[in-house]
């Protein structure tokens, strides 16, 4: 296993390319099952939960060619082989429940390993599965596999969401876009990646209308075909360079991110002194406004609320920041495993139920720190960003699942860090 051995203390400079969005694309190769023909993605970024993906395709027959310098990825649906999704394949990632939908809908049979438990909480399908019986499906739970059946194929329907869920709505929008008739989702999430999902669907033939509203309509067509579409850029990875920016006191231009896609992030930021302002339309340039971090207080929600992707991050910045913060978590239960190792570094946190009290403290100091899942974990390599001293940082597998060259791009813009194998893991 590896560890990241971080030197704090150098502002950030430069500029920092943005990657495709990690959970745009794990649901838009989900999408490829769909059609017979190609599905062509561009700007697919290279990470372990899209390798773990192309291993859960595979299994299934979709051939994926991809090639990491270019970020093209090709995939092919032209025969489905096989409508079984593996234990072993699908407990390396939540996200492969999302081939769920697509198998029931072109194949009308699916048996998908249930995901099984995770580091932030419980994490139930229950939202997926409501879905699609809605749809006509039978859904069974056999030996810890969901098994789905439809012989006679999904017929149109509405669904309510008991809660907004953004995994449950991409499922249910992919299955309906082959079901009979019309498919109404109600109280559907409206995160960007829904709506780049669904823009590539309709490049396949699909009507879908009211994309990015919590009412999404999808009139069933018999056969999907062959499309191109580029994944949109990563707006957690932008605002966690934000955020790296800011706690450095650099500036550093994010380009190819989306500021549209950022606001709930942008206010927060202006608050606690650090302005992010569009250039050229598809770049973001941070830096601080004010000579010092202030503490700011955010609840996450869903879109376009707080995003429960960057608490953690934002956790980190106020832990240097004067004054005090509230951080609320209200979408996972138990995501603030970060708190216990930003505390070995010198924060001063204190957590009640789903809220944790910052203070910030002068200054941080390196320490050797455990990374526990992926957004936990570059909290913690943000905070050695800033530690006097060296901050060694063990478990960065989980890192990899969602950061493209992690390394590489902060070291691009001045950051001291290197990879080791860390011996004592
Ligand atoms: C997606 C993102 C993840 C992000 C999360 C919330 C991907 C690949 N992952 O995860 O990075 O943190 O959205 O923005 O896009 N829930 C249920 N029943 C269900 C489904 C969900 O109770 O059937 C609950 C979850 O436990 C959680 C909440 O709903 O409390 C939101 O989860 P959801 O939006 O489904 O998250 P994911 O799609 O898994």
């Amino acid at each position: 296993m590896d560890k990241l051995c971080i030197t704090g203390g150098q502002p950030l400079k430069g500029t920092i390319t943005i990657s495709g969005a990690k959970n745009a694309a794990l649901p838009l190769m989900c999408a490829a099952i769909l059609a017979p023909g190609t599905l062509t993605l561009t700007r697919v970024p290279d990470l372990r939960d899209v390798a773990s993906l192309r291993g859960v395709l595979g299994a299934l027959g979709v051939t994926t060619d991809y090639d990491p310098a270019s970020k093209k990825m090709v995939l092919d649906a032209a025969t489905i082989s096989s409508t079984v999704a593996p234990y072993e394949l699908v407990r390396k990632m939540r996200a492969s429940v999302l081939v769920l939908g697509p198998l029931a809908a072109r194949m009308g049979e699916a048996r998908v390993s249930l995901p099984g438990g995770c580091a932030i909480g419980a994490r139930p399908v229950d939202l997926h599965l409501e879905g699609l019986k809605q749809l006509g499906a039978e859904i069974d739970i056999d030996e810890g596999y969901i098994v789905a059946k439809a012989p006679q194929g999904l017929k149109g329907n509405d669904v309510h969401f008991a809660k907004v869920s953004v995994g449950a709505t991409e499922n249910l929008l992919m299955a309906a876009t082959l079901a009979k008739g019309t498919t109404v989702l109600h109280n559907a999430a409206r995160e960007p990646e829904i709506i780049d999902l669904g823009n590539c669907l309709i490049a396949m033939g699909a009507k879908i209308s009211g994309l990015g509203t919590a009412r999404i309509v999808i009139e069933g067509v018999t056969e999907l075909k062959a499309a191109h579409h580029s994944v949109i850029g990563d707006r957690i990875e932008a605002g966690t360079f934000a955020i790296a920016a800011a706690m450095t006191d650099g500036d550093v231009l994010l380009d190819g991110a989306n500021i549209d896609h950022l606001t709930a992030l942008v206010h927060p930021l202006h608050l606690a002194g650090v302005d992010m302002i569009a250039e050229n339309g598809s770049a973001i340039r941070v830096r601080r406004a004010r000579k010092t971090l202030r503490g700011v207080d955010v609840m996450t929600e869903p879109y376009p609320g707080f995003p429960t992707d960057m608490q953690a991050q934002l956790m980190a910045l106020l832990t240097v920041a004067e004054g005090a913060g509230m951080v609320s978590e209200t979408v996972f239960e138990n995501r603030f495993m970060h708190v216990p190792e930003l505390i070995r570094m010198g924060a001063n946190i204190t957590v009640h139920g789903h809220s944790a009290l910052v203070r910030g403290v002068k200054r941080l100091k390196g320490a050797h720190v455990m990374a526990t899942d992926l957004r936990a974990s570059v909290s913690l390599v943000l905070a050695g960003l800033v530690a006097e001293g060296e901050t060694q940082v063990h478990r960065i597998y989980h890192l990899e699942r969602g950061y493209e060259d992690i390394v590489g791009k902060l070291g691009g813009v001045g950051a001291h860090l290197r990879r080791t194998t860390d011996d004592d893991a």
